[in-house]
């Protein structure tokens, strides 16, 4: 394959954070990548859980076999408030000591990628990091690995609630995830012709500053210009949520708004083309950036590129959501 001589002969992996459809295809990358070179891998179980309590297992090609299609994480995912407590990073700097590996690679969000950062003050070995989160909120990747297919389904349910909303000739606000980031109801609202969308980037909203977003509504219903009106709202816009959200609406408006809350959903199914894709090109660039002796790194994809960013700058939010697309939103969304 051309990869140098390294002094790597085990390395490890685990999954972190919210689950991503795409991170059991980064897995498999990992884990073929490093075959080929007669590297060992080993899996942790529960993400940093299960290097503090040394659940893991040797992962070979059968266990990455018949997985890339498939949503969740063969190794699981969860956070893990032990890492944050003093002692857990030392601690977890000797279990990969104790266990002989060489690097570590953390597929998860920043979140998970601080952790790495903190054991890293204790651990002689490399780290890696690979962008798994349907957030999209990482630094330093285009895109993280399971957000095109959160995209997706989110889609698909946005499709199902126009069909009723259109019957019903209602007005509905659809929440999805994306913890603070707008990423993902900018993408699906877009891609849905949602005739509003509203994300944290837009500045804080609270019960007394509705009126922007009851004008156009009401504006929409004296015309009769549509049978169905979809708010698209990211999680934590608003004070109360969705639902407080859609209450507040209605008293103010005098116009009935349903809500209606994504949740979980958005996290799981099959990977879709474009994740499997580059959740298979960062694995495998992660394994090839180590071998070359990198660390404290995420392998991300920028304008079509594999490359390297510093792990300790991807939680910094400098990517911004498209502003053209904001700003021809806000254009069609505020007459
Ligand atoms: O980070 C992924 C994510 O799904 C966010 O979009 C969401 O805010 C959060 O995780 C939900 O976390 P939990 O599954 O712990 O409720």
């Amino acid at each position: 394959m051309g990869y140098i001589m390294s002094r790597i002969k085990r390395l490890a992996v685990l999954t972190s954070g919210g689950d991503a459809p795409g991170m059991n295809a980064c897995i498999r990358a990992i884990q073929l990548t490093a075959s080929a070179c007669n590297i060992e891998v080993i899996g942790f179980m529960h993400g940093f859980n299960g290097l503090l309590e040394q659940e893991y297992l040797m992962l070979h090609e059968q266990h990455v076999n018949n997985i890339i299609q498939r949503g969740g994480t063969i190794l699981k995912s969860a956070r893990c408030p032990a890492l944050e407590q003093a002692g857990g990073p030392a601690k977890a700097a000797t279990v990969l000591q104790q266990l002989n590996i060489d690097a570590l690679i953390i597929i998860g969000g920043d979140g998970s990628f601080r952790g790495a950062m903190a054991i890293s003050q204790h651990y002689h070995g490399q780290l890696m990091g690979v962008p798994g989160t349907i957030d999209n909120d990482v630094d330093g990747t285009d895109n993280t690995i399971g957000f095109a297919t959160a995209i997706d389904t989110a889609l698909d349910a946005i499709d199902k609630i126009r069909d009723t909303a259109d019957a019903f000739e209602r007005m509905f606000l659809i929440e999805l995830m994306g913890r603070h980031s707008g990423y993902l109801s900018l993408a699906a609202g877009i891609a849905a012709g949602a005739e509003q969308i509203i994300c944290p980037e837009f500045g804080p909203l609270s019960p007394d500053n509705l009126k922007h977003l009851i004008i156009p509504m009401q504006h929409a219903q004296l015309l009769s210009a549509k049978a169905s009106y979809l708010i698209v709202v990211a999680e934590n816009s608003y004070p109360g949520g969705t639902t407080a959200l859609a209450d507040d609406l209605t008293k103010a408006s005098g116009i009935e708004c349903r809500a209606c809350i994504l949740g979980h959903i958005q996290r799981g199914g099959s990977p879709v083309g474009a994740d499997r894709i580059l959740a298979t090109k960062l694995g495998a660039y992660a394994v090839e950036q180590l071998l070359q002796g990198a660390s404290l790194m995420m392998a991300g994809e920028i304008n079509g590129q594999a490359g390297l960013y510093p792990l300790k700058k991807t939680g910094d939010r400098t990517k911004a959501i498209d502003p053209f697309l904001v700003r021809w939103q806000q254009q069609i969304g505020s007459f």
